[in-house]
């Protein structure tokens, strides 16, 4: 990585490594999980067919699914040791960082703790994936004083995610849009959350700790923590008519508008096709459009000024907002489907495992003398 790469900051256009899993063209607008568009994947798949294949690197049979199916449902459950820590935790703790005290909480109690052969970490990689949507979900309940809603292993991921939350199940196109929507996170080549997972297993730390550090850095308003600003925007919006004025007055003040624009996409980000699309069905059949409806505008008016497309982020709010989810468990929501990807990339970074160890382009002083403190003014 030269000097030039680093000081135009970011690690922009830096080719980080290889990987299997996920590819983007961001000049086309093309997401595609191992080969396959994200588009026939939003359209005619579900989150545990999704994970299966970013874990794997192909679809499954239907028999290999049926498996993976049973696998997660049996594995939804969370130690009552890690859900005694999160009664624990003060109220107003940001649900964020309650889900990343609470993985690595899990870590201990991981019955594959301190075993690194490979079918261990598969085992840990799946474990995780069933128990980051009860942690979602739990971590919700808790702080608002309900109780747990135990796992229903009849109901698919997505389905029972949005019955433990709200201790009912699901209707059919809430169902659906969840699944949707955990397909469409699930994975993002080498964003910055992933290469953090993939950074800390290059050190050979362990499964729990890399998926740890992965959350703590989609919590930021800059990656995952977007659409949680996004639904804010919404709100002090208010209606469609304010959203000209709201954007405007953003770009005189120079703010960026959350949920605009990518690090890669130079065009609309495929993702957010199907959640505009969501967003807009959810809100027409809950009979509340009013969120689409600001949102659509504020979309009109930041391509009109400033050219710039929606990312994931921007209709995921108003979609998850419709689907009863609050706001700030929207990056959470987030974590539990990109947890997929994740454990992918952790398992593919062990499978040929090199430490990751950039270096900095130095532009500090050099050959500077050391003063004795008594001698400094
Ligand atoms: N609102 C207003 N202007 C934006 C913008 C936004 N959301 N995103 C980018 N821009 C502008 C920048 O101000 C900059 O303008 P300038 O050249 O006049 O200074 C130009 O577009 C390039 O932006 P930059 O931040 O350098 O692009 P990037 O590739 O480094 O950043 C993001 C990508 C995602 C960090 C950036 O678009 C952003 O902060 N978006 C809002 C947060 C968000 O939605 N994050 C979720 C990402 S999935």
């Amino acid at each position: 990585m030269g000097g030039a790469a680093g000081r135009a900051g970011g690690l922009r256009k830096v080719v980080a490594g290889e990987s299997r899993i996920s590819s983007i063209d961001g000049e086309r607008g093309v997401l595609a999980y191992a080969g396959i568009d994200i588009h026939a994947l939003a359209e005619q798949s579900g989150f545990e067919e999704v994970v299966f294949l970013l874990h794997e690197g192909r679809l499954p049979t239907r028999l290999e699914l049926l498996g993976l199916r049973a696998e997660l449902a049996g594995a939804r459950s969370v130690p009552a040791p890690v859900v005694a820590l999160l009664r624990g935790l003060p109220g107003g703790t940001h649900p964020m960082t309650a889900l990343r005290t609470a993985v690595s909480a899990l870590g201990a109690f991981d019955p594959d703790a301190g075993d690194d052969s490979g079918p261990a970490r598969r085992r840990q990689a799946r474990r995780l994936v069933a128990q980051m949507a009860t942690l979602v979900a739990l971590v919700d309940r808790l702080r608002r004083r309900e109780e747990p809603v135990e796992p229903e292993p009849a109901l698919s991921h997505a389905a029972n995610f949005l019955y433990m939350l709200e201790g009912a199940r699901p209707l059919p196109t809430a169902d659906r849009a969840m699944d949707v929507a955990f397909v469409l996170h699930a994975d993002h080549e080498f964003n910055a959350s992933t290469f953090a997972a993939r950074v800390a297993a290059s050190t050979l730390a362990d499964m729990h700790g890399a998926i740890t550090a992965a959350i703590a850095t989609l919590k930021g308003p800059l990656h995952g923590g977007a659409n949680e600003a996004v639904m804010q925007a919404l709100e002090t919006v208010g209606s469609p008519e304010r959203a000209e004025g709201f954007v405007r007055e953003a770009m005189a003040a120079k703010r960026k508008i959350m949920g605009f624009g990518h690090a890669v996409y130079r065009t609309e980000d495929p993702r957010a096709t199907h959640l505009r699309r969501l967003a807009k069905r959810l809100g027409e059949e809950g009979g509340d459009g009013r969120w689409y409806a600001i949102s659509e505008r504020i979309e009109q008016v930041v391509r009109a000024e400033k050219g710039l497309y929606p990312n994931v982020d921007f209709y995921s709010a108003s979609a998850y907002h419709v689907l009863g989810i609050p706001t700030d468990l929207f990056t959470p929501v987030f974590a539990a489907s990109r947890v997929a990807g994740w454990t992918a990339h952790v398992l593919e970074q062990l499978g040929n495992n090199k430490l990751i160890r950039p270096e900095s382009d130095y532009v500090g002083p050099r050959d500077v003398p050391y003063v004795p403190l008594d001698a400094r003014s």
